[in-house]
């Protein structure tokens, strides 16, 4: 038995929708599957606009440009993070300013992200990892009160709801990545989401060469090639009409992995009281680091596929800082994500979970 951390869910449209797009010739950037796309998407989370892009890494970027951050400006981020929130910050010059994470959520701790404001503070960015969700009212709050800019990373958030409402509806922009292992996924694609028209309108000049309504080939800025084409867009709206399906699969599944991991030196990443955690990735922390490879190893010569946690940004080499933040570099230590794909059986995770429970026994 081979099982893989992810496989796409083939939505029911799909085929006809790629067809459609063959059929009729719009294979490229333009046609009308972009603008279905982002309106059903908009629609499902509960904003005005929504503008797809290539995918989550220049989504980030595109969020940063519009806002207009720059060199030199300070942006306060977790550091434990997949490295395309870091890398988006340093394309513009600005500096990462890593704090530490919470040790029961995983997500960022909001505390330390005001002791880390600074004048030079321009923007906070909330990554909301593995499915679960900041602090949002924290985070929220102390971007008013300091006036900071907030971002959400949302890539690995679709479908994750704080306090009832979708992640990605709080921030001055959000962006989500639609890459092959995510919840909802085009292969490869992003989407950016702005609180106000005129910046959204602005991603959308600038994803596109900025190029002049009024004279051809004549681009009034820096403009990027940063577009989703009409068969990514064709995926993604046949993945997004059956959003509901793959969300309670996956709730279902990380539900029967929590129930069956009881009683072991470990714990399950489960939900918090305000979140809808949308179980992109079903984990564990281990209580001892030092069984997390053994452990992987094992699951490995069964056929079972895991991945371990992001190590700290702080720690590589292109972003490093000589700080020290013990939550994300334990966390990151002890972390693995199971398979937690929407199609998942219940064979394969009794399979998964007693690869497991016979490791500590
Ligand atoms: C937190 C986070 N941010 C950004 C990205 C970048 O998205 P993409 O891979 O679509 O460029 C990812 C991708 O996995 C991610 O997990």
């Amino acid at each position: 038995m081979i099982i893989p951390v992810y496989k796409p869910y083939i939505a029911q449209n799909t085929k006809n929708y790629v067809m459609e797009c063959i059929d009729s010739g719009w294979i490229s950037s333009r046609g009308e599957f972009i603008k279905r796309f982002e309106e059903k998407f908009a629609d499902y989370i509960g904003v005005e606009d929504a503008v797809t892009v290539s995918n989550g890494t220049v989504a980030l970027h595109l969020a940063l440009v519009a806002l207009g951050i720059k060199t030199g400006d300070e942006v306060i981020v977790p550091s434990f993070t997949y490295i395309a929130t870091i890398n988006a910050l340093l394309y513009v010059g600005a500096i990462p300013v890593y704090v530490d994470s919470l040790e029961t959520s995983l997500q960022v701790n909001a505390d330390l992200i005001r002791r880390a404001i600074t004048p030079r503070t321009k923007a906070v960015i909330a990554v909301h990892l593995y499915g679960d969700c900041c602090d949002m009212d924290e985070l929220t709050s102390l971007c008013a009160e300091h006036s900071l800019l907030l971002i959400e990373d949302a890539a690995e958030g679709f479908g994750t709801l704080w306090k009832g409402r979708h992640v990605g509806t709080f921030g001055d922009i959000s962006t989500f990545s639609f890459f092959g292992n995510k919840t909802i996924t085009t292969g490869e694609g992003g989407m950016v989401v702005c609180k106000r028209l005129d910046i959204s309108k602005f991603c959308r000049h600038l994803k596109s060469q900025a190029v002049s309504k009024d004279r051809e080939y004549w681009h009034d800025a820096v403009g990027y090639n940063y577009r989703m084409t009409n068969i990514q867009a064709a995926i993604g709206l046949a993945q997004i009409e059956e959003a509901e399906t793959i969300l309670k699969y996956k709730r279902e599944i990380a539900q029967k992995y929590s129930e069956n991991l009881q009683r072991l030196p470990l714990r399950f990443h489960e939900k918090t009281a305000e979140v809808d955690h949308s179980f992109w990735m079903c984990s564990i922390i281990l209580d001892d680091r030092s069984k997390r490879e053994p452990l992987r190893k094992k699951l490995s010569e069964m056929g079972v596929e895991t991945r371990p946690f992001f190590p700290p940004a702080h720690k590589m080499p292109h972003c490093f800082q000589d700080i020290s933040l013990p939550v994300a570099e334990s966390i990151s230590e002890r972390g693995i994500n199971l398979p937690s794909f929407p199609m998942l059986s219940d064979n394969e995770i009794n399979y998964v979970c007693q690869g497991i429970r016979s490791f500590f026994v």
